[in-house]
């Protein structure tokens, strides 16, 4: 008779299994808060990663989520251990919280490698948290569950909806030009954000939450409970159960995020008029995970995908209708009815994509549309090429005026975002509804971090005319929950050399959105003469994490990481002490 093979032994008996001096210093300062001897009997550790902080108001509710994490690792048999790592607030953060994506990154792929855990759970909420963390933990490949923290409740201000961003954008816009008052515009601070939770318009926060759970790595119905329905606890509870489940199973990350699962959610962000941040992310994560996800992989999936989600800043509505509506899982239902989902693809509870959604109800076709009669038509990601971005720039048509998606203006440049705001609201600034505002150095390297400043605002003189959009090109990102005909990511960006560092005041460019161009129309002998003249910008700092960022950030297009951190190392600790 054969031999029955023994289970492998976890990862954590390396630590707590030992029955030697090292052994003893393990568990028993691991003891010291009252842990029962009977937590080390080889049961799975599972490790809470929380970016709990009171610098990231989005996050600050992830005790009690963190608790009941802990709850469902207990019931299910395992040893829940929670642990901070950096938090990135994009309210606070100076000068960009997508500077500190990366590093926060290191932290998650280094406290998990090093620490005696066999599965983890990642708390995530706050844009660049959900990215962060699943970088880092991609790195090291242990069964993973993400759980985000979930939207804040809609917005309420004199009797209408008010969203994150959004209403915050246009309200600005109103202050500058003399349509609201103060007064009112600080009232509608208290009025915005009065609960807990992350941004509730479909900006990028919301976009990774769905994000998550389009990927499979998040528990059905992730992107959408309110952070402060009671539903969002028992998901958070029923990810702790899962987590132990995945250890015994040996079910990786790397096994749910496979390429199908990033084409999956890549068209989700479609179907839902997603950030263009996710554009970053994804091609991030994957490079960590070893999937080859491309920007031309965006186009070529976005295509014939429409909209659904009527959300802001597409859309009307926010998070919390949305979820009422039936949520991502109606969305993901719609996709899988009309041929565009890899079905199979694997989720963290065991269960295919579709066996998730395939019979998600819809309680509100207003909110979530029928792919036969979607909301808006044909509106993935587009990504441009031409002489001005060789390696690519972005658009999301959903969130521009469909008139200026053909069009050729003069370029109006800022050399970068103190040129634009010193000289944006001067009356003498000589710029019309058809110029085309390029805003320079705010990519990767020149803001340095890729700020959120793409959608410049318009100048006072041409909002004064009842305008609301004017084409924009930059290298910076634009935040989820902005909108107008804004092309992002140019890439490569101005202070890595990029067409764009030579673009001139009255030259003209063209945009064909449906042609996928954008081209600067600049002979090549004048382009030539101009890149003669062109000096590399220093890094802004000589020392610290922004050196090394300035020296080894990658571009757009290839998801922004530092260049040492593509790929993944696995949990093998190379060099034990003991
Ligand atoms: Fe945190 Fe918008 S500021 S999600």
């Amino acid at each position: 008779m054969a031999e029955k093979k023994k289970p492998a032994a976890l990862r954590s008996v390396q630590w707590f299994g030992r029955q030697d001096i090292y052994g003893f210093i393990y568990r028993s300062w691991t003891k010291n808060r009252g842990i029962p001897q009977d937590q080390f009997d080889g049961r799975p550790v599972i490790g809470i990663c929380n970016t709990y902080s009171e610098l990231v108001p989005c996050n600050s509710h992830f005790r009690t989520i963190a608790e009941h994490v802990k709850a469902g690792v207990l019931e299910a048999g395992g040893f829940p251990l929670e642990f901070p790592v950096m938090s990135l607030g994009e309210t606070l953060l100076r000068p960009t919280a997508m500077l500190y994506r990366n590093l926060a990154s290191m932290d998650v792929e280094e406290s998990i490698r090093a620490n005696p855990l066999d599965g983890v759970v990642l708390l995530v909420g706050c844009d660049k948290t959900t990215p962060s963390l699943l970088m880092g933990a991609s790195s090291v490949d242990l069964p993973t569950v993400a759980v985000s923290g979930g939207p804040m409740l809609s917005g309420k201000y004199r009797g209408t909806d008010i969203g994150s961003g959004t209403n915050t954008w246009s309200m600005s816009e109103e202050l500058r030009a003399g349509k609201i008052t103060l007064e009112e515009f600080h009232e509608a601070e208290s009025c915005m954000h009065r609960s807990h939770g992350h941004c509730m318009t479909m900006g990028t926060a919301s976009t990774m939450a769905s994000m998550v759970e389009a990927l499979g790595v998040g528990m059905p119905g992730n992107a959408a409970i309110p952070a402060v329905d009671a539903r969002r606890n028992v998901l958070a509870r029923m990810a702790g159960r899962r987590a132990v489940e995945m250890v015994k199973e040996k079910l990786s990350l790397s096994k749910i995020l496979t390429k199908q699962a990033f084409e999956n959610a890549i068209r989700v962000n479609a179907a839902i008029g997603g950030s263009t941040n996710a554009v970053i992310h994804l091609i991030a994560i994957a490079r960590r995970i070893g999937v080859d996800l491309k920007l031309a992989d965006w186009d070529r999936l976005g295509r014939g995908v429409h909209t659904l989600v009527n959300l802001m800043p597409s859309g009307k509505y926010l998070m919390e209708d949305f979820y009422y509506a039936g949520g991502l899982p109606a969305v993901i239902r719609e996709l899988g009815e009309n041929g565009k989902l890899h079905k199979g693809a694997l989720t963290v509870n065991g269960r295919s994509l579709w066996d998730n959604n395939k019979d998600a109800p819809c309680w509100n076709r207003d909110v979530i549309h029928t792919f036969r009669k979607p909301f808006k038509k044909d509106t993935g990601i587009a990504v441009l090429r031409g002489n001005l971005c060789p390696d690519g720039a972005i658009v999301k048509p959903s969130a521009a005026t469909p008139k200026l998606l053909k069009h050729r203006g003069r370029a109006v440049v800022f050399e970068n975002i103190e040129d634009f705001h010193k000289r944006i609201d001067d009356p003498g600034l000589d710029i019309d509804a058809k110029c085309i505002m390029v805003l320079k150095n705010c990519g990767p390297k020149g803001f340095p971090g890729m700020a959120e400043v793409g959608n410049m605002p318009l100048p006072p003189k041409v909002l004064k005319k009842g305008i609301t959009d004017m084409v924009r090109i930059s290298d910076a990102r634009m935040s989820g929950t902005a909108y107008g005909t804004v092309i992002l990511h140019v890439a490569p960006e101005a202070a890595a050399g990029g067409a764009l560092a030579l673009v001139e005041n009255g030259d003209m460019i063209e945009l064909d959105v449906a042609k996928r161009r954008l081209q600067l129309l600049v002979t090549p002998r004048e382009l030539a003469k101009r890149r003669a003249k062109w000096k590399q910008p220093k890094a802004p700092l000589p020392r610290g994490y922004w050196k090394l960022y300035f020296d080894h950030v990658l571009q757009a297009h290839e998801g922004a990481d530092l260049d040492f951190l593509v790929g993944r190392s696995g949990a093998f600790v190379p060099r034990d002490n003991h």
